[in-house]
């Protein structure tokens, strides 16, 4: 739906390039002294100009309010997960949470840069944060279906990198 509004938007836009460029065209050929078309060609800017104001202030005003972010942060989280990334372990607490509601988890690194990794039964990565020492990045996110999903670390951080493994387990709500 979104590819088809971008395809059209860049359709009309190009169409309407083209037609400023062939009125300049047209009126390059066009007698008159340099100082006609000189006051001429700086009409065309001022309009091709304004047009483009009035086109796009609604654009963008409208654009910001299709925003994926807004409607999550506005929510408070169900849930609040503390999760640290230690050389080399998690630390996930609690490491159980609601499924269909929204969880917040805030993401740390206690020593280096580890990357916070969450995948679905099925092994797909479904979000994740890097976890940085002194730093909280903070990941939102509706876990759609009760299960076990694998935390896994996402950068390399040393000789047990690959020794980074945890869980979080979602349970289905009342
Ligand atoms: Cu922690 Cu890689």
């Amino acid at each position: 739906m979104e590819q088809r509004i971008a395809v059209l938007v860049s359709t009309v836009l190009g169409v309407l390039l083209l037609g400023v460029f062939a009125m300049v065209a047209r009126s390059a050929g066009s007698s008159g002294t340099a100082d006609e078309i000189a006051a001429s060609a700086t009409r065309w800017r001022r309009a091709t100009l304004w047009g483009l104001v009035v086109l796009f202030i609604p654009t963008i005003a409208y654009s910001l309010t299709r925003m994926p972010y807004p409607s999550s942060s506005r929510q408070t989280a169900a849930v609040v997960v503390q999760a640290k990334g230690h050389q080399w372990a998690w630390e996930v607490a609690p490491d159980t949470v609601p499924a269909g509601q929204l969880v917040e988890i805030r993401v740390t690194g206690a020593d280096v840069n580890h990357g916070f990794g969450v995948y679905d039964a099925s092994d797909r990565l479904i979000t994740q944060a890097q976890a940085m020492p002194g730093y909280t990045n903070v990941i939102r996110y509706t876990f759609p279906a009760p299960g076990t999903y694998r935390i896994l670390c996402l950068e390399y951080c040393g000789l047990g990198h690959h020794t980074m493994f945890s869980q979080l387990v979602v349970t289905a709500t009342r």
